[in-house]
């Protein structure tokens, strides 16, 4: 487990390590980039959004992200993916970065599954790989694996309209993951799903990452899915936004979802959450 001042349990080994940029899963162990946020404020114009923000993300580690809606954590995951300048501090993936070199490194997952709707799951799925310069068959032959895995297969020529908002957001995640970055910024994954899907969802990416390790994080206004699913879980401030307390999780992403979010320490931590978000201590 890291904290924000001790050595993280997953810190790379070599400063190779810490800066390398391969395909997710392949061949880097557990290992990818560590993230390190510090004293980060972003405006748009007068509006101050975010407020010296530090977090540390561990190689390997799931960080959780709560806050009130409009306290900037669309905005935080833009800016740590490089698609946004920040109006001060500094993001480190592995070694400081500036935007243009972030974007390499981080597959943003944005709010809303933003599927094309004239290409097929599968197409859909393989766009980085197109992007990239792969054929389409090619693209196609290295994703098709992965629908099986992902519960999509016999849905692959399916269009979006044709996927239940469960499917839709597993091909989503599967683009991101397809990508082949090992940062992945994931802004309100399953929001858009009823509770019972969503705790499928949950249950089924906490048997994702635990078959491939990746640094995540992982913006939610759901403190429930957080805790679930995190390492460690930070809570924002209302606008603008400031990490108002961070929680340890001790045991996240247990087979036994239900078991897990229903335990007593996982209550009590709930509570702390709750009651930072809002604005007491925890
Ligand atoms: N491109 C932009 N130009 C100007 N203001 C923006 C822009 N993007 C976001 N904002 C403002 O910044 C604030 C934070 O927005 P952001 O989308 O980061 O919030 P959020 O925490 O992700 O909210 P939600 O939980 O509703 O998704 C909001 O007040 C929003 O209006
Ligand atoms: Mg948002």
């Amino acid at each position: 487990m890291s904290t924000e001042t001790g050595a993280p349990a997953k810190e790379p080994r070599t400063s190779a390590e810490a800066s390398k940029v391969g395909p997710v899963g392949a061949d880097r162990g557990a290992f990818g980039p560590a993230v390190a946020i510090r004293d980060l404020s972003h405006s748009f114009d007068e509006l101050r959004v975010l407020d010296r923000v530090e977090l540390s993300v561990a190689a390997g580690e799931v960080l959780g992200i709560v806050g009130p809606s409009g306290c900037g954590k669309s905005t935080l995951l833009e800016i740590v993916a490089g698609l946004r300048a920040e109006s001060e501090g500094t993001v480190a993936i592995g070694v400081p970065r500036s935007p243009a070199d972030r974007l390499p490194a981080c597959a943003l997952m944005p709010q809303g599954d933003l599927l094309l709707p004239w290409l097929s799951a599968i197409d859909n799925a393989a766009l980085a790989l197109t992007v990239a310069g792969a054929r389409r068959g090619e693209a196609r032959g290295r994703v098709a694996p992965l629908f099986e895995r992902l519960g999509l297969a016999g849905f692959e020529r399916s269009r979006p309209r044709e996927l239940s908002g469960g499917m839709r957001q597993r091909v989503a995640f599967l683009r991101t993951l397809m990508a082949g970055k090992p940062v992945l910024l994931l802004d309100e994954p399953f929001a858009a799903l009823d509770a019972i899907t969503r705790a499928e969802m949950q249950s089924w990416l906490a048997g994702v990452l635990a078959e491939d390790a990746h640094t995540v994080l992982l913006v939610t206004h759901d403190v429930e899915e957080a805790l679930y699913l995190s390492d460690r879980v930070a809570v924002m401030s209302r606008r603008p936004g400031r990490i108002a307390t961070k929680l340890e999780v001790e045991s996240p992403r247990q087979p036994d979802r239900a078991g897990a979010v229903t335990s007593a320490g996982f209550a009590e931590l709930k509570q702390a959450a709750l009651r930072a978000l809002a604005g007491g201590s925890p």
